[in-house]
C-alpha cells in the first residue's frame, strides 16, 4: 500500500510456500491467503504464480511478472456453495462437520468405483500400468491432522498396493535432505491446500524429480494446482478449526488410491476389487449408525470433562487413531492428552496411569483385540479410568473396561474411519462442558500459511 495511491493494492508472490488468491467482486476487490478467507464475498478467484503481482484497485485488476510482462492470469470459479457453509441447525461449525460425515464420505466414494467390477478412477492421477509397477515407494508428507490421516493411508496403501509407504511431517521433511528420484511418488494430504510446511515438502520434492500428488480438500488450492496429479476429498468447506471431515474423507481418497495401484499393478485379484468395493459402499451408513450414538457420547463427557490429562492407546491401523483423538481433545479443550501405540505403555507412559487418568482404549474385534484387552487390565490394575471403543457385540469388553462406545463390525481397514468418530464427538462434548470456543481455539489458525 502507498500513501500516494490509496486506491491502490499490490501483491506479490516470492517463491512456491505461501499463496496470493486475488477475489473479484461487484465494484470490490479481495486479496488473500487462503480460498475460505473470502468465499463468502467472491467466487471468483485468480491465483498468482512465483514471481508474479497483481495490482488491484475497487474497480479491477491487472497481473504481470515482476520483470513487468502481462500475465493472462486465468479466472477460477469456485463451486462451493456458501450455504453449504453456514451453520445451519447446529451450535458450532465442528458439530455440524462432525455430523455430515455420512454424506461427504458418499461425495468422496461418488463415481470413483464400479460397484459392479470394484474398478476404481481416479482421473486426475493419470498413470500407466507401467508407471505404477515401477514405482519403488510412496512418501506422504502432511501435518497435524492430515499426517495422522497419512499413518492410516500408510496401512491401506502397502496392504493394497504392496507399495512401502514412508510418513513424514512437512516441517521435518523439507530439512532433511530425504532420498528420493523419479521411482518415488510424494503424496502431499492437506485440507487447506495452503500449508506452508506440506507446501514446502512437495517444493522440495519437485526438486528432486519424485512423482508429485496431492490430495486436498479446498479446490484450486496450491497443492492441488502444483501437484502432478491430484484427488480431492470432496468434503465440502470445513470451518471449524479442528479438522473432522477432512479427515474422514483424505483417508477414503487414500483407500481409493490404494485400489487403484493394486487394480494397476495387479496386486488385487476381481473378487477382492468388489469386495473391497462393496465395503465401501457400505461406510457412510455406517458412520451415520456411529452418530446416532451423539447423546451416549455427550453423557459421557459430562462425566470426564473435569480431567486434566488423558492417555489414548490404540494398536496397528488403529494407532493413528489414537493420535488423532488426543490431538482433537488437546486442541478444543485444552486437556493434556497423548495418544501412543499400546504396546509402548510399558517402556513409559504406564507410569503415568492412576485413578486421575483416563485412558481411551481402540479394542475393536481384529487381530490384536487380546493385546488390547490385556492392556486394559494393566490400566485397570493401576486404577485407571477406561473408555473402550470397542466393535458391536463384544459383551465381554464392558466386563473389563468402565466405560464402552460400540462402533459396528467392519474390515478392520476401513475401522479408522468409524472408531475416530466417538473420539472426534466426546473432544467435541468435552470442550463443550468446559465452555471452550470449539470453532476458533486460542492460538491456532485454519491455515497455517506461515512457518
Ligand atoms: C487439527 C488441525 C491441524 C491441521 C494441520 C494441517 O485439527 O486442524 O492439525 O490438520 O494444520 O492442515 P492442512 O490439512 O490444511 O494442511
Amino acid at each position: 500500500m502507498s500513501a500516494a495511491q490509496p486506491d491502490t493494492l499490490v501483491a506479490v508472490r516470492i517463491g512456491n510456500a505461501g499463496g496470493v488468491v486475488v477475489g473479484i467482486g461487484q465494484n470490490e476487490m479481495f486479496i488473500a491467503s487462503d480460498i475460505p478467507a473470502i468465499l463468502e464475498y467472491t467466487r471468483k478467484l485468480v491465483f498468482l504464480e512465483s514471481r508474479q503481482m497483481a495490482v488491484v484497485t475497487r474497480a479491477g485488476y491487472f497481473v504481470q511478472t515482476l520483470d513487468k510482462t502481462p500475465v493472462d492470469a486465468a479466472i477460477h470459479e469456485i463451486a462451493w456453495d456458501a450455504v453449504s457453509a453456514a451453520r445451519g441447525e447446529y451450535r458450532h461449525f465442528m458439530q455440524k462437520e462432525i455430523f455430515e460425515q455420512g454424506r461427504s464420505l458418499t461425495d468422496t466414494i461418488r463415481g470413483r468405483i464400479d460397484f459392479e467390477s470394484g474398478c476404481v478412477t481416479l482421473p486426475d492421477v493419470p498413470l500407466t500400468p507401467e508407471e505404477a509397477l515401477r514405482l519403488k515407494r510412496l512418501v506422504t508428507v502432511a501435518c497435524g491432522t492430515s499426517a495422522y490421516s497419512g499413518l492410516v493411508g500408510k496401512f491401506l496403501i502397502e496392504k493394497l498396493a504392496r507399495i512401502p509407504v514412508e510418513v513424514d511431517y512437512g516441517s521435518e521433511y523439507r530439512y532433511r535432505d530425504p532420498i528420493l528420484d523419479s521411482d518415488c511418488a510424494v503424496l502431499a494430504i492437506t485440507q487447506s491446500g495452503e500449508t506452508v510446511d506440506t507446501l514446502a515438502a512437495m517444493e522440495e520434492a519437485r526438486e528432486k524429480g519424485a512423482r508429485l500428488w496431492s490430495i486436498v480438500n479446498a479446490i484450486g488450492s496450491q497443492a492441488m494446482r502444483t501437484a502432478n496429479g491430484y484427488i480431492t476429498m470432496q468434503a465440502g468447506p470445513e470451518i471449524g478449526v479442528a479438522s473432522t471431515k477432512a479427515f474422514t474423507a483424505s483417508v477414503v481418497d487414500q483407500y481409493l488410491l490404494g485400489l487403484y495401484l493394486g487394480q494397476l499393478r495387479g496386486t488385487l485379484s476381481q473378487a477382492e476389487n468388489v469386495e473391497h468395493a462393496s465395503a465401501l459402499a457400505k461406510l457412510p451408513d455406517l458412520v451415520g449408525k456411529v452418530l446416532d450414538q451423539a447423546p451416549k457420547v455427550a453423557a459421557l463427557a459430562r462425566k470426564l470433562f473435569h480431567y486434566s490429562d488423558f492417555l489414548y492407546l490404540g494398536r496397528g491401523i488403529n494407532y493413528p487413531i489414537a493420535l488423532e483423538g488426543a490431538l482433537k481433545l488437546k486442541e478444543i479443550s485444552y486437556i493434556h492428552a497423548e495418544g501412543y501405540p499400546a504396546g509402548e505403555m510399558k517402556h513409559g507412559p504406564i507410569a503415568l496411569i492412576d485413578e486421575s487418568m483416563p485412558v481411551l482404549a481402540i479394542a475393536i474385534k481384529d487381530s490384536v483385540y487380546d493385546k488390547m484387552i490385556s492392556q486394559i487390565e494393566q490400566a485397570k490394575a493401576r486404577r485407571g479410568v477406561v473408555i473402550a471403543i470397542a466393535t458391536e457385540g463384544d459383551e465381554f469388553i464392558a466386563t473389563k473396561a468402565d466405560h464402552v462406545l460400540y462402533v459396528p463390525d467392519v474390515p478392520p481397514l476401513l475401522s479408522p474411519i468409524l472408531t475416530v468418530i466417538p473420539l472426534q464427538l466426546l473432544a467435541y462434548y468435552i470442550a463443550v462442558e468446559r465452555g471452550c470456543d470449539v470453532d476458533q481455539p486460542r492460538n491456532l489458525a485454519k491455515s497455517v500459511t506461515v512457518e
